[in-house]
């Protein structure tokens, strides 16, 4: 760490400067070092990397960034209200850049704009309402695990991690069944492989398409609405009026990305967890009371979103520095959840931890909608998994992570064996 004297374009006189390079940590092992070393050394610094962006890394501090709507804006452009997609100076929202122009709402919107569209998720995604969704996850569970239970071998990424979140959220959102599993596959590795290989050219065209074929259903069911979520979000009005068709996407968006990726992440996880810690799976099968804080360990331990963004729209001090007018900010949820001056023996999964105020879905006015049917999905597949292929083995040789670990975590495969059992369906 130096200290930048003079000040420079972008970086403020005083500041303390780092080598952080998100994208060069590209392991879940590397990446988690990296955060601990930055951490202890410095929670808020300038980084020259990823475009120049201050990298908060403590729990304090990534909770004061978190919750600091005012100062740290989450639109897109410095502007409060962004316009939809196409501007030139349209600043992404997460840490690494997608190439894409499609806007996710309620999330890249600031109050006020912001609010009315937050109070349409939190109607759709409320516990009663996931309640009323838990009898289709628990049929997509047993379906998915019925389909590979007598062979006693399947991949559980392909088969459960990312078919469940993939079913769940489509069905909801009406999307044919012929298409999840790619749209799934498209949200999965957009941000799963290395920037410029590729592998990652090729999900970033997936991801066009998918959106391209988002667009196409809100214009069919502007016209002619059916009896499903995309029917309902892409007619919405607010404040008296239809909202926009780019708005009616972005939430489209939202719903889809929110939804289909990030609970296959702290899921595939957990199942790598419990075949390398036998100890912390036989205490979930002796004690299965202890499932509801083992998922916030899980979500603590292996947060799916790892870093988000934000842009400072007035001079604000953050961790005695004085953070100015258009800086760039990268948030690290990773980071917060091990810090050890929030959660004792931060690196030890600890099944029953509490209190656990884990940082994995946010925190402040734009925390996830989604908490909800995250866990109730997480839930029924470890609860299933437990009861009816207890003793599946990873074939090691077979596990594949992400090969990029900045915004987004998790595993592309995970091939398992177990003893095989009987169908319930
Ligand atoms: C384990 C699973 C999930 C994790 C870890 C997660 C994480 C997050 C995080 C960290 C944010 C805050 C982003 C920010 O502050 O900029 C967020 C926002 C959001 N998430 Fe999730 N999410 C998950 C699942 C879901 C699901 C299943 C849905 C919906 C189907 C969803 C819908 C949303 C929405 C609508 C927001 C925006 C809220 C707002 O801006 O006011 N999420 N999520």
């Amino acid at each position: 760490m130096t200290t930048n004297q003079s000040g420079t374009n972008k970086c403020p006189a005083g500041a303390p400067v780092v080598d952080f390079d998100l994208a060069t940590h590209n392991r879940m092992a590397d990446s988690n070092a990296a955060w601990d070393q930055l951490r202890s050394t410095c929670p808020v610094a300038w980084s020259e990397d990823n475009g120049g962006a201050w990298i908060v890394s403590s729990y304090d501090a990534v909770s004061e960034a978190f919750r600091n709507w005012e100062a740290f804006r989450s639109g897109r452009a410095v502007r409060t209200i962004p316009g939809p997609g196409g501007s030139p100076d349209l600043l992404p929202i997460n840490a690494v850049p997608v190439q894409t122009t499609a806007l996710m709402i309620p999330e890249e919107l600031d109050p006020p704009l912001w609010h009315p569209y937050r109070l349409v998720f939190m109607g759709l995604l409320s516990p009663k309402r996931v309640a009323a969704l838990q009898p289709r996850v628990k049929y997509w569970v047993t379906k998915y695990l019925d389909d590979v239970i007598e062979s006693g071998r399947c991949d559980i990424v392909e088969t459960l991690t990312s078919g469940v979140p993939g079913a769940v959220v489509l069905e909801w959102l009406g999307f044919p069944e012929h298409e999840w599993h790619r749209l799934g596959a498209a949200f999965h590795n957009m941000s799963s492989y290395l920037p410029g290989s590729p592998t990652a050219q090729h999900y970033l065209d997936e991801l066009e398409w998918a959106f391209e074929r988002i667009r196409e259903e809100v214009t069919i069911v502007r016209q002619a609405p059916r009896d499903d979520i995309t029917s309902y979000l892409a007619n919405i009005e607010i404040n008296g009026e239809r909202t926009s068709y780019e708005f009616a996407t972005g939430m489209v968006n939202m719903a889809m990305s929110g939804g289909v990726d990030t609970t296959t992440s702290v899921s595939s996880a957990a199942f790598v967890h419990m075949h390398r810690h036998p100890e912390d799976r036989q205490r979930l099968l002796d004690e299965p009371g202890l499932i509801d804080s083992a998922i916030e360990e899980f979500l603590r331990m292996y947060p799916p979103a790892r870093t988000h963004g934000r842009t400072v729209v007035e001079d604000t001090e953050l961790g005695g520095f004085l953070l100015r007018k258009n800086d760039r900010l990268i948030i690290s949820e990773v980071s917060a959840n091990h810090d050890e001056a929030a959660f004792p023996d931060a690196d030890k999964f600890i099944i029953d931890r509490f209190p656990n105020r884990h940082v994995a879905f946010g925190v402040g006015p734009h925390r996830c909608l989604g908490s909800h049917l995250a866990r109730a999905m997480f839930k029924e597949m470890l609860t299933q998994v437990l009861e009816r292929i207890p003793d599946y083995r990873i074939v090691e040789e077979g596990l594949e992570e992400y090969s990029n670990w900045t915004a987004l975590g998790g595993w592309s495969k995970a091939p398992i064996t177990f003893t095989p059992g009987t169908r319930r369906l």
